[in-house]
């Protein structure tokens, strides 16, 4: 934990670079270990997803668009972090939904 603490506090000021993906900008800061437990994903993504949380917190306390879908969606349900390079390439899983 307090290593992701660590992790976290340093990362805030890192520009992430435009052509990478959000996963392997996120493992440049702290390894594939950030997201997968020693480095290989899990089968229910149980993990990866409660790394997510441990790191940014609750949906509540995101502000927009997270707010609506707190007890609802997965990070994952939006971003796809090995596909995306982006937060806001999340938007286009709005309309899948709505
Ligand atoms: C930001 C968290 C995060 C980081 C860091 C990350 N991954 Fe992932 N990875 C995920 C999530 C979430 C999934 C499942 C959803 C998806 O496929 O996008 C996944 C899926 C995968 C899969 C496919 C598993 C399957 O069953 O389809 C592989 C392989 C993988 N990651 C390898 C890696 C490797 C290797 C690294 C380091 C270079 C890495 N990941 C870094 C979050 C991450
Ligand atoms: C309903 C879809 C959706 C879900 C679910 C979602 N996001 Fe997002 N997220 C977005 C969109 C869209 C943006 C871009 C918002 C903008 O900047 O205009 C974003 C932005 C972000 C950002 C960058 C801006 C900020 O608010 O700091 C982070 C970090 C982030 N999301 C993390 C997460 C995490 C972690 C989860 C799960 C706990 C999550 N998101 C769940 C859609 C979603
Ligand atoms: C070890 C801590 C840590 C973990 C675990 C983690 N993140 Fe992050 N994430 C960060 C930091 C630090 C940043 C860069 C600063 C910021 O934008 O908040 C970031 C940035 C992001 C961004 C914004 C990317 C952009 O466009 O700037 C998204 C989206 C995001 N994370 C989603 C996720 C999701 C989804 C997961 C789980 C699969 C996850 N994160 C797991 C620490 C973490
Ligand atoms: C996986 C399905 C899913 C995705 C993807 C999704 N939503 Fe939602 N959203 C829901 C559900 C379920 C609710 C709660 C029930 C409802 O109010 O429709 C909700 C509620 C909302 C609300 C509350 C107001 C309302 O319509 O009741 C807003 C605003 C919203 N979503 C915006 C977004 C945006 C913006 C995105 C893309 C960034 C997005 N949603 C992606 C399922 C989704």
């Amino acid at each position: 934990m307090f290593k992701k603490l660590l992790v976290a506090v340093f990362g805030i000021g890192i520009a992430f670079g435009a052509a990478a993906s959000i996963a392997d900008n996120h493992a440049d800061m702290g390894g594939c270990e950030s997201c997968h437990a020693d480095g290989e994903p899990s089968q229910d993504m149980v993990h990866e997803l409660q790394q997510c949380h441990d790191c940014h917190g609750e949906l509540a306390d995101m502000g927009e668009p997270h707010v609506h879908h707190d007890g609802m969606l997965e990070c994952t349900d939006c971003h796809a972090p090995h596909d995306q390079e982006a937060a806001t390439d999340a938007e286009a899983a709005c309309e899948s939904c709505h």
